[in-house]
């Protein structure tokens, strides 16, 4: 059986709809997000299997690479069809596994000026700050944001790695569609983001989101639920999240399309509302630990 994400459900960004579980392209880049891919090919046919999983939303960064991954989802899925791409600014990528925040105004410019160049297309379905930089005054961060959608340059635009507070002060200055934070099973940190964004209509993407560490080793509570459903630990961390809130928008991220066809898989994981909470326990321990 061919996976299909469509069964992950769908979620509405400002009148655009997709379904939710997408595709995170940092992996499609070198060792430490520099140069290009290890196996340039099989990076290509990751993305282009993407359209026949009906997977519609892929993330991404000009960070990555950096311009690498903007540059092989143009070659691979350009015009896009139904594809929704979404991309970051505001952090360079000065060598491998490093990436100083920059998020002056002219800079940030720069960001989606070259994304739109390298993505070839005339507005970006959705442009995120990468992080708000504590050296520029946010307001201006979140001025420069209102001018890309106010000129047409950016559909939506969201936000990576914020509070509820810096949230609400951006909603001041334009329209909050995505909040990118870190978040899994075992990473629980930012429930309390979660649920705001779940309550304001606002996509949450969590990047990192396969991460169940010792609970998927053998013996473990993944690793004995997916041993029920035949499935893998990867999967159910996966269906865990897609079951935690309506709002999420996982984007699983690998290099090899035979992950991608497991973790699109996951989607046609259904988790009883048992071992919903057996795993939610667990995890929420292991989060406090
Ligand atoms: N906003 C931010 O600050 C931020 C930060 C980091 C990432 N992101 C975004 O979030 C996306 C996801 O995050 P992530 O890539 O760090 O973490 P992830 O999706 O949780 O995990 C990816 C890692 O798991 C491996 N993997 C993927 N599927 C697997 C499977 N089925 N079985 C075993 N291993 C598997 C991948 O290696 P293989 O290549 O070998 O499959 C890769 O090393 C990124 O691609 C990026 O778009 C955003």
């Amino acid at each position: 059986m061919t996976p299909d994400a469509s069964a992950a459900g769908q979620f509405t960004l400002s009148g655009r709809t997709i379904t939710r579980l997408g595709f995170g392209a940092m992996r499609l880049t070198g060792e430490g997000v520099w140069g290009p891919p290890k196996d340039r090919d099989e990076a290509l046919r990751v993305l282009k299997r993407l359209p026949e999983l009906g997977v519609n939303f892929i993330d991404t960064a000009d960070s990555y690479g950096p311009d690498v991954a903007e540059d092989l989802i143009a070659e691979a899925l350009h015009p896009y069809d139904n594809m929704f791409v979404a991309t970051k600014g505001g952090l360079t990528r000065t060598g491998p596994g490093v990436w100083p925040m920059l998020g002056r105004p002219e800079y940030l410019r720069q960001c989606v000026m070259m994304s739109l160049r390298r993505l070839k297309v005339e507005q970006l379905d959705l442009w995120q700050l990468h992080r708000i930089d504590p050296k520029v005054p946010r307001d201006e961060q979140f001025g420069v944001i209102a001018e890309f959608l106010e000129e047409g340059l950016i559909a939506r635009a969201g936000l990576s790695q914020v509070s509820v507070e810096e949230i609400e002060a951006a909603q001041k200055v334009f329209p909050v569609a995505t909040v990118q934070n870190r978040y899994n099973l075992t990473d629980r940190a930012d429930e309390e983001v979660l649920d705001y964004c779940d309550r304001e209509g606002i996509g949450f993407i969590p990047w990192f989101p396969l991460a169940a560490g010792d609970l998927a080793k053998p013996g473990g509570i993944v690793d004995k639920i997916a041993q029920a459903h035949e499935a893998s630990a990867a999967q159910i961390a996966l269906a865990w999240v897609l079951k935690r809130s309506a709002n999420m928008l996982p984007i699983p991220g690998t290099s090899k399309v035979s992950h991608l066809e497991e973790n699109v898989a996951a989607a046609q994981v259904e988790l009883s509302d048992e071992e919903f909470q057996q795993l939610n326990k667990a995890g929420q321990e292991a989060s406090a630990a």
